[in-house]
């Protein structure tokens, strides 16, 4: 574990970039430096691994000093990457990554095989072994970033805006990647950001800087969003508060409705049974969702697709989040939301009214305490 003990960082000009900051880093967890431009996020990272030195305080790892042991041993167990990957633009992709065992005495053989290994859990392409930094697209000189930073498999990684200089769909796929890496290596990783919505999504847990460099507030994700500390806080997490915190709320225990569901062969006694009910999701042979219709258009034999009002976007129960499912209902013109298995198939169907039902009970249960493991991690 990673403990920051009362650090402060005065540059020789006499700007104050960490005042007094303590915070405990949890072993296998990502945690999250947040704040704006200047709120000392980088000179926080840079202390961990002493390419800065605090004017105060102290910074321990696994309890001891780490001024205790000298600097290239502390930094061969930290990773680094930062932003623009900082590749050696005249090595190939399989050399860049291969630097640091290279540098420690791993044979040339070895560390190129370790190398392309790494290129596969990062999600490179091999083709891009041969390749120089400047022939690869942003997203993927990031991942060689990654890669690089994981090659001699340290225990901490280090990453100071590792995805903000890319577009958001390559980000997206950056952040999913990483999480990915996180769950199969659980690796102690300091993720440094500006962009609040990356910071909950990846964060185990997200300390939230404020200018000046002090701390403002360290909690999990979902209790930054349910209990901001301040204003500071909560103008930092912006908008949409509320809907945003559902997505740690899991779906799974909304009661669906079954009998609303109809295939498209529906024989004319399936369709009286169900004829009260306000609206009927018609599906494929395969149970597939084809669309809505009101039980009064439909007649057995000849149930028009064309005529079906569409379905929206599905919810998967146990994978996707209650905000998931609201979306579906609030962008269903019926107001009803469906739900899929994996494979896609309609497994039920719920109500605008009794999602609302359930994100009160949620929140109850979160008031209890039902949600406060701190391992609680935003569903889909
Ligand atoms: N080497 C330096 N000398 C003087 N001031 C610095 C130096 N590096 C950073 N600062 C200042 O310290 C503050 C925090 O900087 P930094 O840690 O880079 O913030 P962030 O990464 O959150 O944008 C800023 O006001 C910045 O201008
Ligand atoms: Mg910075």
């Amino acid at each position: 574990m990673i403990r920051i003990e009362s650090v402060t960082k005065r540059y020789p000009d006499g700007t104050v970039a960490v005042d007094r900051l303590s915070l405990e880093i949890p072993d296998r967890a990502i945690t999250v430096l947040v704040g704006p431009s200047g709120c000392g996020k980088t000179t926080t990272l840079r202390m961990i691994n002493r390419m800065v030195e605090p004017t105060e305080g102290s910074i321990l790892l696994d309890g001891t000093d780490i001024r205790q042991q000298p600097v290239n041993t502390l930094r061969r167990s930290m990773g680094y990457v930062i932003q623009h990957a900082g590749l050696f633009q005249h090595r190939t992709i399989l050399d860049n990554i291969a630097t640091v065992p290279r540098l420690l005495g791993t044979p040339k053989k070895e560390a190129r095989a370790r190398a392309a290994e790494l290129m596969e859990r990062v999600g490179l392409d091999a083709s891009l072994a041969k390749r120089y930094p400047y022939q690869l697209s942003g997203g993927q000189q990031q991942r060689v970033g990654v890669a690089r930073a994981l090659a001699a498999d340290p225990p901490v990684l280090l990453m100071d805006e590792p995805f903000s200089a890319v577009d958001p769909v390559v980000r997206k796929g950056l952040q999913d990647e990483l999480l990915r890496i996180q769950g199969e290596l659980g690796k102690t990783i300091v993720f440094v950001t500006h962009d609040i919505d990356e910071a909950i999504k990846l964060g185990t847990r997200v300390a939230v800087l404020r200018t000046g460099g002090r701390l403002a507030q360290f909690a999990p994700p979902a209790d930054l969003l349910s209990a901001p500390a301040d204003a500071f806080v909560e103008d930092f997490l912006g908008a949409d508060r509320g809907i945003r915190r559902l997505s740690f709320f899991p779906s799974v225990d909304l009661q669906l409705q079954t009998a609303p569901v109809v295939g498209i062969d529906a024989d004319a006694a399936r369709l009286a049974a169900v004829s009260h009910a306000p609206w009927l999701l018609v599906t494929d042979l395969d149970g597939r969702p084809l669309g809505w219709s009101e039980p009064e258009r439909l007649t057995a034999g000849a149930i028009d697709r064309e005529r079906l009002l569409d379905f929206g976007r599905p919810f998967v129960p146990g994978t996707d989040s209650l905000r998931t499912a609201l979306d579906g209902a609030v962008l269903s013109p019926t107001g009803w939301a469906v739900a899929v298995d994996g494979e896609g198939r309609a497994v039920g169907v719920v109500s605008q009214q009794v999602i609302g039902e359930a994100i009160r009970a949620a929140h109850s249960r979160a008031a209890n305490g039902a949600y406060a493991d701190t391992d609680v991690k935003a569903v889909r």
